[in-house]
């Protein structure tokens, strides 16, 4: 502990004469788990890790399956569950005590087992918290085997502080319906919860995102499935260039949720938004679970851009 303590004060030293990014040499925290038995809701309350495969920082414990912050700044959160044959599935990243920030979802009871993923990037003080939580009652489950199903993974993108910064993480909180054809110009799907909005780039009542530094950006999103209609959202550039696409055409009155994700080159000025394809037979779902998000940010500028990266410190 010591040891690190000093580690993290000489490379802040370090930072602070080079004036360099401190996410090159120091302010890591990074984790990665993985579960390999299904779990049944009940009084259990908080998805557990048997298998920890990176812990950068040592911020995650697999016992509980919390993650707890040290160092303040913005946050990428990412997790995947496999759906239990017969039960529901219903997992959610919450902060602290019961502060939902996104679910993943699928209310249909067959038999066959899948996996379902969500993702966001949240702002995250010290000795917060962020875990999974998994509904409480018997009729919901998580599915997992030694093949691994169940993975949860967390990692600091920003130090507070650090520039040149651009990332963004929206949830909506109600459904969209499509309606009948015709129209002509496609417009973006919007958002109205903002966790992040580093550099504010992202607008959520417009729904676009416009590069200010050249680079390259992670771009994540998830779309809950409305009952009895279809799921078509597509990720877009400009005035409307299909980058990819989360599809699900089954009408069925079940909900669940559907991820993607991309890394995209952008040059100043390029915009990034989501479309909802807009016709009566199609819709996205949302409510207070948070269903629906769309997450992107900078991973790489380029070098141009390279005189930008120094410290606040
Ligand atoms: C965000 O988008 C809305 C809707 O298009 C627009 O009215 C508003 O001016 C935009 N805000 C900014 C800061 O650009």
């Amino acid at each position: 502990m010591l040891r690190s303590l000093l580690g993290v004060l000489a490379q802040l030293s370090v930072a602070s004469v080079l004036r360099v990014s401190p996410g090159m040499v120091g302010f890591r925290s990074a984790f990665s788990a993985v579960r390999t038995s299904s779990l049944v809701g009940g009084s259990q309350m908080a998805v557990t890790f048997d298998r920890l495969l990176v812990n950068v920082g040592n911020d995650f414990n697999p016992d509980t399956g919390h993650f707890r912050c040290h160092i303040p700044g913005s946050y990428y959160f990412a997790y995947t569950v496999g759906k239990f044959p017969k039960k529901m599935l219903s997992v959610m990243l919450v902060k602290n005590r019961n502060e939902v920030q996104a679910l993943v979802y699928n209310d249909h009871r067959n038999k066959g087992r899948k996996v379902q993923s969500q993702s966001v990037m949240i702002n995250l003080k010290a000795m917060d918290t962020v875990w999974l939580l998994l509904h409480g009652s018997p009729k919901y489950a998580l599915y997992s085997n030694p093949g691994v199903y169940v993975t949860f993974s967390g990692y600091l993108v920003y130090p507070r502080g650090e520039e040149p910064v651009s990332a963004f993480s929206a949830a909506r909180t109600s459904s969209v319906l499509g309606e009948k054809k015709g129209l002509e110009k496609k417009d973006a799907l919007t958002f109205d919860v903002e966790y992040v909005n580093v550099g504010g780039h992202f607008n959520k009542s417009s729904g676009r995102f416009t590069c200010h530094f050249p680079g390259v950006y992670y771009f994540a999103f998830t779309m809950g499935k409305h009952p009895n209609r279809a799921l078509s959202v597509k990720l877009m550039m400009g005035a409307g260039e299909v980058q990819t696409m989360i599809y699900d055409e089954d009408h069925s009155r079940w909900r669940e949720t559907q991820s993607q994700s991309l890394l995209l080159s952008l040059e100043k000025g390029d915009t990034v938004w989501l479309y909802s394809q807009q016709h009566e037979r199609f819709a996205v779902y949302s409510n207070q679970g948070r269903y629906t998000t769309f997450t992107g940010f900078l991973v790489y500028p380029y070098p141009a851009q390279k005189n930008l990266v120094t410290t606040r410190f």
